[in-house]
């Protein structure tokens, strides 16, 4: 096993007793502290032919690659000079006892208006692999997003062969509009927001969009080497499937948990979920080209394109680097409704060692999620534009999750400011019926409510979010904020609660922060309530979000201050 980056490969007992105490050392002093100032503004950013006045990072698209090791600090000053209000979110970040760095906006915080600034400040507590961060307001993150990388403590090796290069894959969707304008008119419509225009990897859509082949993301290795692709959907609404040609792909961790390694030719990747692979470059050198497109679950329209990029062998014919005759090698994707692939994918993922799985079940909750439709008085009104008269909503339990408006729930939780929220969400749906089946127009219209289900601290949790067949079914990717999660089972059709649970993988599931639901399924997840404070459980399809398919945990402090939500910071914005 090899030493990552900044250390040697042992070649002695000398050499090998010295890094051990390296190590030793590092682990005490070696914590760095990494200020950045992140600039959110509008800067021309030209794709399919137009230029547009796009809101980036330091001008950036996508954003800059944060790269940290577990047990560091950061601390960035998020400087608001767009014309949105914004807040930053570091995907996957467990931010324990620190809401307030966790970013979604009206949750754990009121927006950063323009002009204004709010300074993140977090530590890396046992944590690695790869994350994300992005904008949590609105649709900003359409455009405003970047890569986390957590390296191991210096001195602690990968549990797998140390690459020889990295490479993050950042997966992508973009519209031909202002993206912020597509949700506005959607929400003022009561219609679904119209499907983006190109899927994109690194911020480019690739060789198959109009006026994009000049700028392709080429990735040029060495024969002979092995790297690692750090791939993250960072799209707003699509799961994909993703491969490269020719080669195989050797998963080792997802969602910056480490898992039993196994090779496949294509993975599945929904929004909020990242994907690392090992990929050993063994073919004939030559140019191929990796690529995504979408792996649709719902009855509805999706973005149908596809995104590429190239792997180009530094030994390939010089005719093939310069493009002119020799055309990169095409990989094979599932078909965009292949739920088989999807599932064979998903159900091979295990914890690498033996996982905490919580075994004693304090609370048992059982969520349905999907779509749903809210009846109008005027079924013409252009506000009305949904099916058959109706706006699009979504729900979980029922309840249609709106956010406050006058003040963000954890400031008003921590100030005891009562009328925000309440805490009477259902743990289980007020009504039973075939939620796969053909559900009864009756129940297909939730209700609106800003709703949370309190937690005791260290209560061990599981949850079961069933999928509904309301409107249509939908694999969606469910979200917690400051968590990672086992995902002890899932199946199609209804939960069966009385000969499911003897199915749960409970040695070695793989834990996540993002989960989707088969489509017309379940998925099952446990853990311990160990993070006080409120965290946003939501979709992470931004269409989703704002028809209300989120609620938020309320976990209560414990005793004493390391149990305890720590003071917020003095800058934190105010509503
Ligand atoms: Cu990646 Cu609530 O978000």
């Amino acid at each position: 096993m090899e030493y990552h980056k900044l250390s040697a490969k042992p070649c002695s007992s000398y050499l090998f007793f010295h890094i051990l105490f390296f190590a030793f050392l590092a682990s005490f002093a070696d914590a760095a502290v990494h200020f950045h100032e992140f600039v959110i503004e509008a800067k021309p950013v030209k794709r399919l032919c137009r230029t547009h006045s796009t809101i980036t990072v330091n001008g950036q698209f996508p954003g800059p690659t944060l790269e940290v090791r577990d047990g560091d600090t950061l601390v960035i000053k998020a400087i608001n000079r767009g014309r949105y209000n914004v807040t930053l979110h570091w995907h996957g970040v467990r931010q324990l006892r620190n809401p307030w760095a966790d970013g979604p906006e009206f949750v754990t915080q009121c927006p950063i208006r323009p002009g204004q600034s709010y300074t993140y400040q977090f530590t890396i507590q046992n944590q690695e692999g790869t994350l994300w961060w992005h904008a949590h307001s609105r649709w900003l993150r359409a455009t405003v997003y970047g890569a986390l990388i957590i390296y191991p403590k210096l001195g602690s090796p990968y549990p797998f062969p140390m690459p020889k290069r990295e490479i993050p894959i950042l997966l992508g969707e973009w519209w031909d509009r202002d993206p912020m304008d597509v949700l506005r008119l959607a929400l003022f419509t009561g219609a679904a927001p119209n499907v983006s225009d190109a899927l994109t990897i690194n911020g480019q859509p690739g060789d198959l969009y109009r006026c994009s082949s000049k700028e392709t993301a080429i990735f040029p290795v060495e024969a002979g080497e092995t790297i690692l692709l750090r791939i993250i959907n960072s799209a707003m609404n699509q799961e994909m499937f993703f491969g490269v040609a020719n080669h195989k792909l050797t998963v080792v961790s997802v969602d910056a948990a480490y898992t039993k390694p196994f090779a496949t030719n294509v993975i599945m990747i929904a929004p909020g979920q990242t994907t690392d692979v090992l990929l050993t470059v063994d073919q004939t050198p030559a140019r191929y080209y990796m690529a995504a497109h979408a792996y649709n679950t719902a009855n509805a329209p999706f973005d149908n394109t596809t995104t590429t990029a190239i792997l180009e062998y530094k030994s390939a014919p010089c005719s093939a680097k310069k493009g002119q005759s020799l055309k990169p090698i095409f990989p094979q994707l599932p078909g965009f409704n292949d739920t088989a692939t999807a599932t064979a994918f998903t159900s091979q993922l295990r914890s690498l060692s033996k996982a905490k799985v919580p075994l004693e079940i304090d609370e048992s909750l059982f969520f349905t999620v999907g779509l749903g439709l809210i009846n109008c008085t005027n079924p013409n009104s252009p506000r009305c534009q949904g099916p058959n008269g109706t706006r699009f909503a979504a729900s979980i339990n029922n309840v249609s999750f709106v956010l406050p408006r006058r003040n963000s729930l954890m400031q008003a939780y921590y100030q005891g400011q009562p009328g925000i929220f309440t805490t009477d969400f259902p743990p289980f749906p007020p009504i039973q019926f075939d939620y796969s089946g053909n559900v009864p127009r009756g129940l297909w219209q939730p209700v609106k409510a800003t709703k949370l289900l309190k937690l005791k601290y260290r209560s061990k949790v599981q949850i079961v979010f069933q999928d509904t067949n309301i409107v249509t079914v939908e694999d969606h990717p469910m979200h917690l904020h400051g968590y990672q999660f086992y995902v002890v089972g899932s199946g199609f059709g209804n939960f069966d609660p009385k000969n499911d649970p003897a199915k749960f993988n409970l040695i070695d599931p793989p834990e996540r922060n993002t989960i989707g639901t088969p489509p017309g399924g379940w998925v099952a997840i446990r853990f311990e309530a160990d993070n006080p404070g409120i965290w946003l459980l939501h979709c992470h399809i931004d269409s989703h979000l704002p028809w209300g398919l989120a609620t938020a945990l309320l976990v209560e402090n414990g005793i004493g201050k390391l149990q305890t939500v720590q003071p917020p910071p003095l800058d934190l914005p105010r509503c």
